[in-house]
């Protein structure tokens, strides 16, 4: 090492194709600011006859990600193969070979990231996974670095590229869930299995991420409480409009002496900064107790916003390589992850709501929806009915004072049992907007 730094590629599809295309492409530029070449040694794939839009040598081709790893000449290997296995054993083997590693992975660090840290310990190595969150914003270098300073009371973010722009089609271009999905799909945005985008997993695997980065104790994705896209429907969108919302999938992450973890179709008002990001654009709004509050946009998914952030990454390691040290930043920003953190349960969190009831149209409807909700202590805001009967009942849509999760769970499984009631009731939570 010293006149060159070797890379090693595990996987070779959209975000790997966007890799080679940095290191070749912009070869000249990166070795202006690195000192020395960034040299791509060997690349792995089950399959080298798909086509790509990009040339490589045959040479540097395997299909054995093992050879790769212990290439004399790979100094940084990098994971694009997504997933549990084999990504998790090939990083491990790699961290193991005294090789930093590079990865995309949020699944992977989110699910079972347990063993990776452990072997990170162990090691001493480096890993940088910058294009695990928010695609091509410098989201984690911003919070690991930049606002090292700070303690974080929230996070908040729009970090599924698939679910916002399915959002904002439908909303906006008014065309069906279907084709907006399959277009996102086709433009590379989506998750192999998309159902991850939809159902907000995609975007819990991140908040896990971020809140772990934030709060130094790891956060498994099974602690973050996740609702999708799947009950959400264009007429919601537009009574949102009504009150002066807009729906987004938001990731919302609080500090305080119980921390919040959690992602769901969420009402947030028209006039904020986060309402205004569109299609693929991620945004995320962080409130550090020092500087206030910072919002960070961009491009969260597709193959070269990606690619942006594992050569920053790669960047940053081979920097520290090429001074004859690792891990100058530990990765997650806290030398320990061994924090006394408390998750709050979701049963306990306060927030306001937007309900919409489908009632029979005839006197006395209002009053014994809106007996039960006080009986649950639920105040109500406003309330409108939406025009006339339709299949035998209309829609009361209400928004709420602040409650708590568990008194309208209970108020709201009381009142789809009425006789009155003709459906499930949509309940969207609203962040209003107070102190952000
Ligand atoms: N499927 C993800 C998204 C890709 O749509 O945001 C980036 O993680």
């Amino acid at each position: 090492m010293g006149s060159r730094i070797g890379i090693g590629l595990l996987g070779f599809g959209t975000i790997g194709t966007g890799v080679v295309k940095i290191l070749t492409h912009k070869e000249g530029l990166l070795k202006e600011r690195v000192g020395v070449p960034l040299d791509l040694v060997k690349i792995a794939d089950i399959d080298l006859n798909r086509p790509r839009n990009v040339r490589v040598s045959p040479d540097i081709l395997t299909t054995q990600a093992l050879e790769v790893i212990h290439h004399p000449q790979v100094d940084i290997v990098v994971e694009l193969i997504g997933g549990i296995e084999p990504a998790k054993g090939f990083i491990l083997e790699a961290l193991r070979a005294g090789k930093p590693v590079v990865t995309a992975n949020k699944a992977l660090l989110a699910q079972d990231g347990r063993d990776i840290l452990k072997t990170l310990e162990e090691t001493g190595q480096d890993l940088g996974f910058e294009a695990s969150v928010a695609g091509g914003i410098p989201i984690l270098k911003a919070m690991r670095e930049g606002l090292v300073a700070n303690g974080f009371n929230r996070i908040y973010g729009i970090i599924n590229g698939t679910a916002n722009y399915v959002l904002t089609m439908m909303e906006v271009e008014g065309i069906s869930f279907q084709d907006a999905l399959a277009d996102a799909q086709a433009k590379g945005y989506a998750e192999a299995d998309p159902t991850l985008d939809i159902s907000g997993m995609d975007a819990a695997h991140k908040a896990s991420i971020l809140a772990t980065m934030a709060f130094g104790r790891y956060f498994c994705v099974n602690e973050v409480y996740v609702e999708g896209l799947e009950e959400v429907n264009l007429r919601d969108i537009r009574y949102a409009r009504e009150f002066g919302y807009r729906v987004k999938l938001l990731a919302l992450i609080k500090g305080g002496p119980k921390v919040e973890i959690r992602v769901h179709p969420t009402m947030i008002p028209l006039e904020h900064s986060l309402a205004k990001v569109d299609g693929v654009f991620n945004a995320v709004y962080i409130e550090g107790d020092a500087v206030g509050p910072t919002m960070f946009y961009g491009q969260g998914a597709g193959e070269m916003p990606t690619a942006s952030a594992v050569i920053a990454d790669v960047v940053d390691i081979a920097r520290d390589l090429l001074k004859g040290g690792t891990r100058r930043v530990p990765p997650f920003s806290y030398e320990s992850l061994e924090r006394d953190v408390r998750l709050k349960p979701m049963e306990d969190i306060v927030t306001r709501y937007y309900l919409r009831f489908m009632a029979q149209d005839k006197p006395g409807v209002l009053s014994r929806i809106s007996g039960i909700l006080a009986k649950g202590q639920i105040s109500i805001e406003s309330v409108i009915q939406k025009g006339r009967r339709e299949e035998g009942t209309v829609p009361v849509v209400m928004m709420t004072h602040e409650a708590r999760e568990m008194d309208v769970r209970k108020a709201l499984a009381e009142i789809d049992r009425l006789d009155i009631i003709g459906g499930k009731t949509i309940l969207i939570r609203v962040e209003d907007g107070k102190g952000w």
